[in-house]
């Protein structure tokens, strides 16, 4: 039977689409201003669902499960979301997300170990894993911010020079796995 799409609104919802919601609830009910997060409400509505929507397309490009690579996206920076900083945010995110999966009732404790590992490693752009999830949020992220204007000089000046080379040498193998031009790989305008 052909279901009509729920735009997000009502009670039907699937187990990962409440997580997207949620997430975006945590955003807009933050009591943290601005002024004192790290980065903006506008990034983190933005980042995430970015994010998630790269994540959803890497996923089928490479044979993966889609719902929970989309979860793993939509929540990868959730530390930062709910504390407003960087500082071990990795670490703090697979926390934080452990326990959001575990009160939703939804999920396995092997669906959640899945998750959460991807989330506590996705920071370290350096290391190549075997396991797909963890790669697919590195590659989710370095990529969604890639396409915003100046995300190049921001790397340049915030991030050690090995650091920045790590993050293009992703970039640009995430650009050909996805057929886009690899001698431009940030958005020069
Ligand atoms: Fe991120």
């Amino acid at each position: 039977m052909l279901k009509d799409f729920h735009h997000f609104k009502g009670s039907e919802l699937t187990r990962s689409e409440k997580i997207q919601r949620k997430v975006v609830e945590l955003i807009l009910e933050s009591k943290i201003p601005d002024e004192t997060r790290e980065s903006s409400f506008v990034w983190e509505l933005k980042h995430s669902s970015g994010c998630c929507q790269v994540g959803r397309i890497l996923a089928q490009k490479r044979s993966l499960d889609i719902e929970l690579s989309e979860i793993i996206c939509i929540l990868h920076d959730i530390a930062v979301i709910v504390e407003g900083s960087y500082k071990d945010h990795a670490k703090r995110g697979a926390e934080i997300a452990k326990k959001m999966l575990e009160e939703s009732g939804y999920f396995s404790r092997e669906e959640i170990g899945l998750i959460t590992e991807a989330i506590a490693h996705h920071s370290e752009k350096q290391a190549y894993t075997g396991n797909p999830y963890v790669e697919l949020a590195k590659d989710a992220d370095v990529f969604d911010c890639s396409l915003y204007q100046n995300a190049k000089g921001f790397y340049l000046l915030h991030k050690p020079k090995e650091i920045y080379k790590e993050y293009v040498k992703r970039i640009i193998s995430v650009r050909k796995e996805l057929g886009l031009r690899q001698d431009e790989f940030f958005r020069e305008e």
